[in-house]
């Protein structure tokens, strides 16, 4: 009886969705209402979006040792260095805004020294190299000279670099290859811990990925003692059966509040994605393996995951990654990969 009322129910759901699916789906505002009225698929996200807004304005863009505002305004600072031909006369929309967040990160204790003297490169270049007779950039430049930072005193300087000067590497495409053949997704461990050293040297290669803007809002939070362990890789479905397999895991978190727009809601999740692919193909270097591990984006779980991490809510899981020392013995999943004519498309 029951069975046959679960069916029943489910068959007029999938009804209702044949009818109402066509109809909301033909505008923005229908499809809006559609996931108001009959779906909480995006509750969680909406308010995190909002919250992220109401967190970014309230910072100024500055989070903890580090700010998002200054490192996207003194990277376009830096594309205006090297544009070809340069203009000297550029950034006036977001200068004055760039000295003053430079001036109020370096009076935060504990900001890091390195992205100040980054900024502080890329300002003392800019004001050298553009008209300082433009009254707004005479403004900005009064203002900015005016600042005093003692600790960035006898850093290096970081400024642009021509082609030639670039880090070199001896890595060949053959070389490469075989890391990344190397790389499987692996589920069996051995039940030995992860030295944190380990995982620190494999972040400061996730950190060298592409990042929008530069901004690199992510975290990656390492979980390997219990109870935490235990109940994390218990909550996405993708580690049934091997859950308990995992000796560390990774939590890969996106913070929201780096933008003040909606529109970037979704560059954490790129963001967090390149740097974990580069994170994992450095475990490798070093021994480890890893397993990618879907986090879905169900309201039940990002709030028992907000609760486990100690996550405001404009901070997103972006993924889990299984860590450790693979087990020998251990299947790995074939995985046939497609060819590369499926996917590069000639135009
Ligand atoms: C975003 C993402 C989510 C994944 N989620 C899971 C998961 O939840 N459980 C799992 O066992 N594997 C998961 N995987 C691993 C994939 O199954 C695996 O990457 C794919 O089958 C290809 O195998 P390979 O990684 O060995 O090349 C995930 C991979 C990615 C990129």
């Amino acid at each position: 009886m029951k069975v046959f009322l679960v069916k029943k129910i489910k068959h007029l759901i999938q009804n209702f969705q044949n009818i109402m699916l066509p109809l909301c789906s033909g505008s923005g505002f229908a499809s809006s209402l559609y996931f108001t009225i009959f779906s909480r698929d995006f509750y969680y996200e909406h308010k995190a979006v909002l919250q992220a807004q109401i967190a970014y304005s309230k910072s100024s863009g500055i989070h903890g040792d580090s700010s998002a505002l200054l490192r996207r305004n003194i990277h376009r600072l830096e594309k205006g260095l090297i544009m070809r031909p340069r203009r000297n006369i550029f950034a006036l929309e977001y200068l004055l805004e760039t000295v003053e967040v430079y001036k109020s990160a370096g009076s935060r204790k504990g900001f890091s020294i390195s992205e100040l003297m980054w900024a502080k490169s890329i300002l003392d270049e800019y004001f050298l190299v553009v008209d300082c007779n433009h009254p707004d950039i005479f403004y900005a430049s009064q203002v900015y000279f005016k600042i005093k930072l003692p600790d960035v005193i006898g850093q290096t300087k970081k400024l642009p670099y021509i082609q030639v000067d670039k880090a070199k590497h001896n890595v060949s495409y053959n070389q490469f290859m075989d890391l990344c053949l190397a790389r499987r997704s692996t589920r069996w461990f051995d039940q030995k811990n992860v030295e944190d050293e380990k995982i620190q040297q494999a972040a400061s290669i996730a950190l060298q990925a592409p990042s929008a803007c530069n901004r690199q809002p992510y975290e990656f939070y390492m979980v390997q003692s219990q109870p935490l362990l235990s109940q994390l890789v218990t909550l996405p479905g993708g580690t049934a059966g091997f859950a308990t397999n995992i000796p560390c895991l990774i939590a890969v978190v996106g913070d929201l509040s780096y933008y003040p727009h909606a529109r970037d809601r979704h560059v954490i999740y790129i963001d967090g994605s390149l740097a974990s692919m580069q994170f994992m193909l450095a475990l490798e270097t070093l021994g480890l393996a890893s397993c990618p591990i879907n986090w879905p984006e169900l309201h039940t779980l990002d709030a028992k995951v907000a609760k486990l991490l100690g996550l405001p809510q404009y901070k997103r899981v972006v993924m889990f990654i299984a860590v450790g020392y693979p087990d020998k013995s251990g299947y790995i999943a074939y995985s046939e990969k497609k060819a590369s004519a499926d996917i590069v498309r000639k135009l």
